[in-house]
């Protein structure tokens, strides 16, 4: 009786309060109909406004970015939620897309739209946002970003809440609380939170692994794989990132799609390290006797740059493609390293993974390039070149060649195709230029002399091998006129060219 009394009492309360809200909110939104919690700063006010908040996240947009008028509600709902919370959480924006507000794009290196940052201490600290794009989950992320970076561990119930035997967790010990070591890994565990979870203690009987009697103060990472633990006794801000960065990172990483599994992967693909791949079929007979060895392998060569990754053959369908690559070449060892370059061992043996891994160190391995076979005929007005015929055709070629880099798939390339038939056509009498295909999808390219962001990406490289990008318009008249201006003929200087001109930046 009385629990259900006092619920519809509170019903009618809640009920009661939701319309007076109701009437409040119309009327504050009448009076003040353009109330906005998210602070809009500029060139003017920025500096000042960051001075005098402790925590600020600042989002950069420009207003014709769509994914930007998709976060603004959001962001909006959160910067009202967030401006009730203690400690103080203020949430900003600033259009760097105007032009007065270009030196604050460029002092925070934004390269796209939106990239949102967390200034602490008046703008001393700056962080990146890595958190989602909708209200609720930028107020949890934020809520964690402005608590304390590391929590203590004083009792078991502390050590169980905390520590989850999926993720890695950090946790400094420490003989006390205060001391230079200690400090320091504070400041690690603020600037690293978002990727990992910190606890310090004083007491290491409290955590699941490792020694408990620890003296000097110790950072214990724990992590789910390998050997479940490691220690490090060095309290040196770089060197102990550097530790906690590579001792997070399996020796080999599993290509899989279980959850909990995916961090692991995206660190992977995100480390600036050369990268080990094997492709096999885990129903291999000797898949064991190939997992120990690559395990052995990975350890050995861990220590020269070399991340290790260990895929299933039947699911990595989409990677094997990428490296232009078939079934039946498995067991495969691929490395890519940080250029790009790609290496590529085929139907390797388990006997041969470490020989080939030393060759590769040594330079002794040549990189592989995706290429189609070079065509028989080749008699269209517009050229086909593939990755094999690339130096031939257009490096060696002393022609000026205007080359289209596209993919079969790619709708704009399909409208530009006709396009460039006729320019082609136009040129057909003229021995000194060329127009030429590349299918950017099906041939590697070499991106230090053409990068390529989408397709179609077009470039003009000049009989004397100067290379600029063609970002007119994509017509007939203008290719044509183009092509006019920056050729070179033998008989002209080289510099009598008007390359330089045309090129819009952001
Ligand atoms: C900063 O200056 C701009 C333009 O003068 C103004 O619109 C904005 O409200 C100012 N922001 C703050 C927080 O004072
Ligand atoms: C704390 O970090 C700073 C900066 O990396 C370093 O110079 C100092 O030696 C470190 N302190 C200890 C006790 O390792
Ligand atoms: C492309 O065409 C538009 C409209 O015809 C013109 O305004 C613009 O200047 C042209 N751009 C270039 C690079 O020629």
């Amino acid at each position: 009786m009385a629990s259900s009394s006092a619920s519809s009492s509170s019903f009618k309360v809640f009920f009661f309060l939701f319309c007076v809200f109701a009437i409040l909110s119309s009327i504050s939104s009448a009076t003040e109909a353009e109330k906005e919690h998210v602070l809009t700063l500029d060139h003017s006010n920025f500096s000042k406004v960051v001075a005098e908040h402790k925590f600020i996240v600042v989002e950069f947009y420009a207003p014709w970015c769509g994914h930007c008028k998709n976060l603004a509600p959001e962001y909006e709902k959160a910067a009202s939620v967030l401006s009730t919370h203690d400690p103080p959480v203020a949430l900003a924006k600033v259009d760097a897309n105007a032009e007065e507000n270009k030196g604050l794009a460029e002092q925070f290196e934004i390269q796209g739209f939106p990239t949102i940052k967390i200034l602490k201490n008046g703008g001393e600290v700056v962080q990146d946002y890595k958190g989602p794009r909708e209200a609720d989950g930028i107020v949890e992320y934020l809520k964690k970003q402005v608590g304390p970076a590391s929590f203590e561990i004083k009792t078991p119930e502390d050590a169980g809440s905390l520590i989850d035997d999926k993720k890695v967790f950090v946790v400094g010990i420490f003989p006390s609380l205060s001391g230079e070591e200690f400090v320091n890994f504070t400041i690690l565990a603020d600037k690293l939170r978002s990727d990992y979870d910190f606890g310090h203690t004083t007491n290491a009987q409290l955590l699941p692994r490792g020694e408990s009697s620890v003296t000097t103060p110790t950072v214990r990472l724990l992590k789910p794989f390998d050997e479940l633990f490691v220690d490090f006794q060095k309290f040196d801000v770089d060197a102990l990132e550097k530790f906690i960065e590579d001792s997070s990172l399996p020796v080999v990483t599993l290509f899989d799609q279980s959850p909990t599994n995916q961090p692991f992967l995206v660190k992977y693909f995100e480390s600036p390290n050369a990268k080990a791949m094997m492709f096999l079929d885990f129903g291999h007979e000797h898949i064991d006797a190939f997992k120990s060895k690559y395990t052995d392998v990975a350890g050995m060569y861990k220590v020269k740059g070399l991340n290790f990754l260990l895929g299933d053959v039947k699911a990595s369908q989409a990677a094997l493609q990428y490296f232009g690559l078939k079934e039946n070449q498995s067991p495969v060892l691929i490395v890519q390293n940080s250029n790009g370059l790609k290496f590529i061992n085929s139907n390797v043996e388990v006997d041969q993974l470490a020989p080939w891994l030393q060759d590769y160190v040594d330079g002794k391995v040549k990189p592989f390039i995706k290429s189609e076979p070079i065509p028989e005929t080749n008699d269209e007005p517009v050229k086909v070149v593939v990755a094999n015929s690339l130096k031939d055709m257009v490096l060696d070629s002393k022609k000026n060649i205007l080359l289209e880099i596209y993919a079969p798939w790619c709708g704009h390339c399909k409208k530009l195709a006709p396009i460039l038939d006729e320019v082609a056509v136009s040129f057909e009498n003229d021995a000194g230029v060329m127009i030429a295909k590349f299918d950017g999808s099906n041939n590697d390219i070499p991106s230090e002399t053409f990068e390529v962001q989408g397709y179609p990406t077009l470039y003009f490289r000049s009989s004397s091998g100067k290379v600029v990008p063609y970002e007119g318009n994509r017509t007939k008249e203008d290719i044509i006129d183009f092509i006019q201006k920056n050729r070179e003929d033998e008989t002209l200087t080289p510099t009598a060219t008007a390359a330089e001109s045309g090129k819009d930046e952001l």
